[in-house]
């Protein structure tokens, strides 16, 4: 049993669930989310330093409303309850919670009135982030209210000798500028954690852990590139070295270079035994005459496995296959969804169920922002480990329709001048996702003394936080009008440059 230090995120449905658990880990604890239902003896199982129960969309009052088991507010253990979950910890225990007559959303001022460890440093007043139309119009016995805003009298309220702790705004957010201060006190004023979470130690322990699992046995790994298995295959190299051994299926459907990077990296840098199979033609082959996006992604996802378990059965005594699981595709959600929402592109993009090895998934407790900071502690190359997110069919989905070589090498060479002049203009780190697109429009145009009749490339750029959501990047009109000429006067076959000005929703960010 892994006794590590832990503060439990208790999941009530809250789209912050994810980001308080971050929050956590950032001020050195590691966290665990699990659904509202857990069991009180799995909690005593895991022993965790504190509890914090997350907001969530629904209403407290209402009789299917989502409630934990009450144990948990009896085990001694230090509980901090967030807006739903300090409504929900105060209904349970006794106090009122009522409709607000003024909810509050957005940045609100608090004030504290009492001497509380949870706001010890917080300056009063101070803004916070409120967001609710629920409230708690009196704390339950025993509780003493220590800050309020002008329409929430129990914005902070506790009962410290049970170790209780209800507060109704978000701490984990940004806008609450006293935010961060008050986690880590609930996290070491009142919990007492030690703060042992770093990167090193979670590597130093992970190798340690992989070695004592593997022994001297052979571990594959499917490479794709992308962050995820670049770091997962870095970090078991370090373990096992030479038993380990890569396959990258170049798909020939990546970005200018990028194959050449992967297997210099892993080859060339680290001189892991690395394979290479470059099958280009043969993904060309498979979809040939083939438009309906969809129907790409499949055949690219059928292609990977059958190349890479060809490639597999060739070599022997294989015992382990490592995959670059991650924390948010195994987290358990408050609202019932489970493990069987992992989206089926991620990793190898659905091996079969059944697969005659041991799977290996060193990743599977970090966030992606952990992932990338094991990156570098490995020494994995900056660039590599903080490139932007590439969907697994790879450039094949922003060819619209059937894919040709002809396409393919237009598209590359359009899209690296677009990353190009994004990172010359210093834009790279303020853009979430920026690449060029091929929809396969031809147009009329004038070059010189000649007409013209060539490709439209249109140019995707988009913030985000997580790729559910984004808006178009204002990029700057000189920016744009030197990609556009560079384009048109490096890139044969385009002589138009159009710019994607919609938002997700209603478009999604690729554009198939
Ligand atoms: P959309 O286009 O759905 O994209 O707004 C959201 C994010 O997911 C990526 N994406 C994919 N990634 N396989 C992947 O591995 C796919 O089939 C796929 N489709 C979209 C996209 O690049 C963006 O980051």
């Amino acid at each position: 049993m892994d006794r590590r230090e832990t503060v439990l995120i208790i999941d009530f449905g809250a789209q912050y669930s994810q980001l308080i658990a971050r929050r956590v880990r950032e001020a050195g604890v590691y966290s665990m989310v699990l659904p509202h239902d857990v069991s009180p003896d799995r909690v005593r199982d895991i022993a965790p330093k504190g509890i914090i129960l997350s907001g969530g969309p629904s209403n407290v009052l209402d009789a299917d409303a989502p409630g934990c088991d009450p144990a948990l507010f009896a085990m001694g253990i230090p509980v901090l309850g967030i807006c739903y979950g300090a409504q929900l910890m105060t209904h349970m225990l006794g106090g009122e919670v009522a409709p607000a007559p003024k909810p509050e959303y957005g940045k609100q001022t608090m004030r504290v009135t009492g001497d509380s460890p949870l706001l010890a440093g917080v300056a009063s007043p101070s803004v916070i982030w409120m967001s609710h139309t629920i409230y708690i119009k009196r704390p339950a016995e025993g509780f003493s209210v220590t800050a309020e805003t002008d329409t929430c009298p129990v914005t902070v309220c506790e009962d410290a000798d049970r170790g209780l702790y209800g507060v109704q705004f978000h701490p984990e957010v940004v806008h609450t500028k006293c935010g961060t201060t008050i986690l880590r006190n609930f996290l070491y004023d009142v919990c007492h954690c030690a703060g042992t979470w770093t990167m090193s130690g979670f590597m130093e322990k992970q190798i340690e852990a992989i070695r004592a699992e593997v022994g001297d046995k052979r571990v594959i790994c499917a490479l794709s590139g992308g962050v995820d298995s670049s770091v997962a295959a870095a970090l078991v190299y370090r373990a096992i070295g030479q038993n380990l051994t890569c396959i990258f299926v170049d798909h020939g459907l990546l970005r200018k270079n990028e194959g050449d990077m992967v297997e210099s990296v892993f080859k060339d840098k680290f001189k892991m035994d690395f394979i290479r199979v470059n099958c280009e033609e043969r993904y060309l082959a498979k979809l040939a005459g083939v438009s309906d996006p969809e129907t790409k992604r499949k055949i690219i996802g059928h292609e990977f496995i059958d190349v890479f378990t060809e490639t597999a059965a060739d070599l022997p005594d294989v015992s382990y296959l490592l995959q670059g699981t991650i924390y948010p595709d195994v987290i358990e959600s408050g609202t019932g969804k489970n493990a069987a929402v992992i989206k089926s592109h991620h990793n190898v993009g659905g091996l079969p169920d059944h697969v005659p090895f041991t799977l290996l998934e060193p990743l599977r407790d970090l966030f992606k922002d952990e992932v990338r900071a094991l990156g570098e502690v490995l020494g994995l190359d900056h660039e590599l480990v903080w490139r932007q997110p590439f969907p697994g069919p790879g450039l094949a989905i922003r060819i619209l329709g059937e894919v040709t070589a002809e396409k393919l090498a237009i598209l590359r060479e359009a899209d690296f001048v677009f990353r190009d002049e994004i990172a010359k203009a210093g834009l790279d780190s303020e853009i979430w996702q920026y690449f060029a697109v091929l929809p396969g429009t031809r147009s009329v145009g004038v070059m010189g003394d000649e007409r013209t009749y060539d490709y439209t490339i249109g140019l995707r750029a988009v913030t985000s936080v997580d790729g559910m959501t984004a808006d178009w990047a204002r990029i700057p009109h000189e920016v744009l009008e030197r990609i556009s000429t560079r384009m048109v006067n490096e890139v044969a076959h385009v002589n138009r440059v159009v710019y994607d000005i919609t938002a997700k929703p209603p478009s999604t960010i690729e554009w198939e």
